[in-house]
């Protein structure tokens, strides 16, 4: 059975998430979802982030991704309060993300189900692109496993999942780091880490 969660303790994590806060801040967050529907936005390249987060590049060097970083996709995932998204698998161009909660993580959770159907793909926006996605019904799944996002993780984004924010006030703030699939050494290398201890 695939590991569907993995949390990361990473000793740099508040340095992390100041410089990210730095170069995408909640206002600036606040602001774009004043505007528009979707709750993701894919954001720079790989190299705009390192270039601006030098604790987020030292962190994906500790865990043996200096010479993989174009393999990383960043977006943010800014879920406003009370919502529960649709349970889906991601974009199939990556099996494992490695998400940060940035702001506002306590009491928000991630859900891992079991469906028992294929599901539907459809499209869903993110600003500025549409991806493809595999969205069920909830009468089709069973709840499996339940996280509170506080600490980084990995996760299998080809296994069922949905988010929760049942905050009456507060957007979760997550940086997601997405690994491509295609590029062979850096998906064997997250799956390999999914197996290891998660200090880092
Ligand atoms: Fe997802």
């Amino acid at each position: 059975m695939s590991t569907f969660y993995k949390p990361l303790l990473i000793d740099n994590l508040a340095d992390i998430q100041n410089e990210v806060l730095n170069i995408t801040s909640i206002d600036s967050l606040l602001d774009i979802a004043s505007k528009e529907r979707g709750t993701i936005h894919y954001i720079h390249s790989a190299e705009y982030m390192f270039e601006r987060s030098p604790s987020l590049s030292i962190f994906f060097d500790n865990i043996g991704f200096l010479t993989y970083k174009e393999s990383i996709v960043f977006g943010w995932n800014f879920v406003p309060p009370g919502v529960k998204s649709s349970i889906h698998l991601d974009s199939p161009s990556s099996t494992y993300s490695i998400n940060i909660p940035i702001a506002n993580y306590e009491g928000t959770f991630l859900h891992q189900y079991k469906a028992n159907t294929s599901g539907d793909i459809l499209e869903y926006p993110v600003i500025g692109k549409k991806l493809n996605g595999t969205f069920f019904k909830p009468e089709d799944c069973e709840l499996v496993e339940t996280h509170e996002t506080t600490t980084p993780w990995i996760v299998n984004i080809q296994l069922p999942h949905q988010f929760h924010n049942p905050s009456k006030n507060k957007y979760r703030y997550t940086l997601l780091c997405k690994i491509l699939k295609e590029h062979t050494e850096a998906h064997e290398l997250v799956k390999k880490l999914v197996g290891s201890p998660g200090q880092f």
